[in-house]
């Protein structure tokens, strides 16, 4: 593994992934907003399992924070990502400027929509987040023309509306979603992990808890049920939703549903962190 190249503008990315496109070789690609950790590297990984060259992007990008989140405290250390990568199968990182991926400005951009499913869950509580992180999405997507990308299923409602797009617009390209990474407490592996103190990390591992106590339920009731009994009962916890979700179509099953499999989801603040985590759950 060699250390990857790492360039900031649009004529350098083209530069090094036609030379590729040209060689016949194909690209996998794998977004992220930097703050590196064991997630983003599995991610890495898969891509290169799928292509023969593996294109990371670090971007935060301003489109998808809403008044009052944390898009000026969200961590940046590009040395450190740089090192991250440096051990990993990454050929070619992109760290643009905000300028770059928007000339016109974040605000004068024409924006993708993420629609009815963007605007519930995640959506409801973030409103304009889908929209904008579909824009970058789409734009990065432009401008690196992967035939794979490759995401977190700890994302699974941002998954879901990317693997929308790609099929509504009919883009050349195979979305490919990767297994939650969990540390040895079980706690999903995020970025946003970093804001908690030590005792607010405790506190957060009732949320995989949750996921276990849902995971042995004979049906979606019930498997909701477990889940909100062992949110309710952690103190410094507060749960936004917890939902289970049809894994085709992302809307909540009703009430008494029969249906033998569903996604768990879970949006929670602990502090004024905000983390999220799902399971596919199957019942019977
Ligand atoms: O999941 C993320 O890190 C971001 O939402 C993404 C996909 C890189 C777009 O900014």
């Amino acid at each position: 593994m060699t250390t990857p190249v790492i360039v900031t503008t649009q004529e350098e990315l083209e530069t090094l992934t036609q030379a590729w496109v040209q060689a016949g070789e194909s690209i996998a690609f794998v977004p992220t907003m930097g703050a590196l950790h064991q997630g983003h590297l599995a991610l890495v990984e898969q891509a290169s399992q799928n292509a023969d060259r593996v294109v990371v992007s670090i971007f935060v990008n301003p489109l998808q924070f809403g008044t009052g989140e944390d898009f000026n405290q969200y961590p940046r250390d590009i040395d450190k990502d740089a090192r991250a990568l440096g051990d990993s199968p990454a050929d070619l990182v992109f760290a643009p400027t905000v300028s770059e991926i928007y000339p016109e400005g974040p605000g004068a951009t024409a924006t993708q929509s993420a629609g009815v499913i963007g605007r519930l869950f995640e959506g409801a509580s973030r409103p304009g987040h889908f929209d904008g992180m579909l824009t970058v999405v789409y734009r990065l997507f432009d401008l690196v023309k992967p035939d794979v990308a490759v995401f977190g299923q700890k994302d699974a409602q941002q998954l879901f509306l990317i693997s929308q797009m790609v099929d509504t617009l009919a883009l050349p390209i195979r979305i490919v979603g990767v297994e939650t990474v969990r540390g040895s407490d079980d706690l999903a592996l995020s970025s946003r992990n970093a804001y908690l103190s030590p005792s607010e990390h405790q506190i957060a591992l009732a949320i995989p808890q949750a996921l276990d106590a849902a995971g042995v339920a004979r049906n979606s009731d019930e498997a909701k049920k477990n889940a909100r009994a062992v949110l309710e009962k952690s103190e410094g916890l507060e749960a936004d939703y917890i939902e289970i979700v049809d894994p085709d179509s992302f809307l909540a099953l009703p009430p008494g549903s029969p249906a033998h499999q569903g996604r768990l989801i879970i949006a929670a603040l602990v502090g004024s962190t905000r983390l999220i985590d799902n399971q596919l759950l199957t019942f019977g």
